[in-house]
């Protein structure tokens, strides 16, 4: 018989067709309405999950008593109380690699609009108030040979690596559980504590994933280590920074701006004081976010669910090393 799969996040046609060959598949089109009514309904008779951007906890999961896997369309785990799976022996499985490219391309739009002021300038000509040859007060500042400070240096930040050293000339500086040779050849990049990197870098770079360790890592006493010229780039997740503490920085200039794509709250409230700041540039967690790159996601997905409620190893198996999977 074929496992029942609950799909609350919609797949193009051909992904939907491939998993349907091997499930029978519900799709909660709005899982996130009335507290997840519609999902909940689901629940009990899941034996897989495929989705995203849904904080699934043991108030959702105890609902599903059969379910064997959870297959996330994101690389980030941080929505989901690995613990809890563990010892209920539900696999979970992520999308790392395919997003790699696209998001560190994502961290250097940021980059390249924060200090080039692309944003702000382009609104200016957009509202008709480009009326004379622009002066020093609209100057940005360079990006190449610059140094790039990279917090995290897995995939992405070795991504955005590659795109500083061989693109821009920029001298790379890093920080990471542990130093890494192999990166440290390749882009001639230097390890670094994290007090030393947020003072040495001009563009200080977050990658890592949000884990215990991780949230909160910069606050209001990083934020001083900082040089006034230099900009903070969030590809990571909100909560690993204090959103208040940056809001002091940038108002007080003791930072000259900020590119972020992740918030502490996602969507950002309308009145956040970050929407009132020509020093910010604000895109709404578009990090994966092209056409290409979020269907090869969703293919990646599919794939890792298909493996695991067949009870093989997934491609992409977040916990459960070493530990048999239920099919
Ligand atoms: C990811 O894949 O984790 C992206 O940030 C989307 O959530």
């Amino acid at each position: 018989m074929k496992k029942h799969v609950v799909l609350y996040k919609k797949l193009s046609e051909p992904l939907l067709a491939r998993l349907q060959a091997h499930a029978q598949v519900t799709l909660v089109a709005d899982p996130k309405r009335d507290d997840h009514a519609e999902l909940r309904a689901a629940l009990p008779h899941a034996d897989g999950l495929l989705g995203a951007s849904i904080r699934l906890d043991a108030r959702l999961l105890d609902l599903a008593p059969q379910l064997k896997a959870i297959s996330t369309v994101s690389v980030g785990v941080d929505n989901y109380d690995i613990p809890y799976l563990d010892r209920r022996g539900i696999a979970l499985c992520n999308t790392p690699d395919v997003l790699t490219e696209t998001t560190a391309d994502t961290g250097f739009a940021l980059i390249m609009a924060t200090a080039r002021r692309v944003v702000e300038l382009a609104s200016m000509v957009r509202n008709g108030d480009w009326t004379q040859n622009i002066g020093p007060a609209h100057f940005g500042s360079d990006v190449h040979g610059k140094t790039l400070g990279i917090i995290g240096m897995g995939r992405i930040g070795e991504a955005l690596a590659q795109r500083g050293h061989f693109g821009f000339g920029m001298p790379v500086l890093y920080h990471s559980h542990s130093p890494k040779p192999a990166v440290e050849a390749r882009f001639n990049a230097g390890y670094r504590s994290l007090e030393a990197l947020l003072s040495e870098a001009d563009f200080v770079c977050l990658t890592v994933p949000l884990t215990t360790q991780t949230e909160g890592l910069i606050g209001k006493e990083q934020l001083a280590l900082m040089r006034p010229e230099s900009i903070l780039i969030n590809i990571a997740r909100g909560k690993v920074v204090d959103e208040h503490a940056l809001i002091a920085a940038l108002q007080s200039g003791k930072i000259r701006g900020a590119g972020l794509d992740v918030f502490e709250r996602e969507p950002l409230n309308s009145d956040s004081p970050l929407l009132q700041m020509n020093n910010v540039v604000a895109t709404p967690h578009i990090g994966s976010a092209t056409h290409e790159t979020r269907e090869a996601m969703a293919r990646c997905a599919v794939d890792n669910l298909i493996s695991a409620l067949q009870g093989e190893r997934p491609a992409n198996l977040v916990n459960l090393k070493g530990r048999e999977l239920r099919g």
